[in-house]
């Protein structure tokens, strides 16, 4: 894959991650970067499509095998026509939750077997995967709390419950603990312009300067 790059950033609800993924754009645009800013589920017609499936209607719509299937067909989709074209023409590419999402909350969160997500993760692109994770990481009443102000018909896996939260929260400082070379924890607690500089920061440490 050419020169691009591929920034993630993961969290559970309501952890600020659409408002950093723009203001990061906006520092990587005055920095003459070309950028391109999607989203998972969705970021392609065709996952789009598959995220209404996902993110609306009853919690138990889906058995959990179902839900890590459609989100890995999403994927797929979202990585040939939106993420691979762009890396290959050299964008910075900025994606509000990607594969950590899939292992902390159908794997932790539902108790998927992770090898069987780890199977899954290889079939959708083998062994590629982002240059950097950010993983912004609150308290879980805090993220529902300022999740559930945000409105909106998208809240399928809001009403899944705390001790669920609970356990994709672990689940990512754990998935950052095991994969400190791609991931760190940013906390989310603090105002977004100070999580923003944070986050400009570890671009550029573990980056290099944008250009
Ligand atoms: P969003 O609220 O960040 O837009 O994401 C939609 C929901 O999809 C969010 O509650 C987390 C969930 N999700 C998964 O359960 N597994 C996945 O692999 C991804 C990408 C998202």
């Amino acid at each position: 894959m050419a020169e691009g790059r591929f920034i993630t950033f993961e969290g559970g609800e309501g952890a600020g991650k659409s408002t950093q993924v723009r203001l990061l754009e906006q520092d990587l645009r005055a920095a003459g970067c070309t950028v391109v800013v999607t989203r998972e589920p969705g970021g392609s017609f065709g996952a789009e499509a598959i995220r209404a499936l996902l993110v609306s209607g009853e919690v138990n719509r889906w058995d959990p095998w179902t839900e890590a299937l459609l989100h890995s067909a999403a994927r797929r989709d979202h990585l040939l026509r939106t993420v691979w074209p762009a890396l290959e023409k050299g964008a910075w590419v900025l994606c509000d939750r990607f594969l950590d999402s899939t292992m902390a909350y159908q794997g932790y969160g539902h108790g998927l077997d992770p090898r069987g997500i780890e199977q899954l993760v290889c079939l959708v692109m083998g062994s590629f995967r982002p240059h950097l994770t950010l993983i912004l990481d609150l308290p879980v009443e805090e993220g529902l709390r300022r999740a559930a102000g945000r409105g909106g018909g998208e809240d399928r896996y809001e009403r899944m419950g705390l001790d669920f939260h609970r356990r994709l929260r672990q689940g990512f400082l754990e998935i950052a603990r095991l994969e400190d070379r791609r991931c760190v924890v940013v906390d989310a607690t603090r105002p977004a312009d100070a999580v923003q500089a944070e986050v400009a920061r570890l671009v550029r440490l573990r980056l290099g300067q944008p250009s």
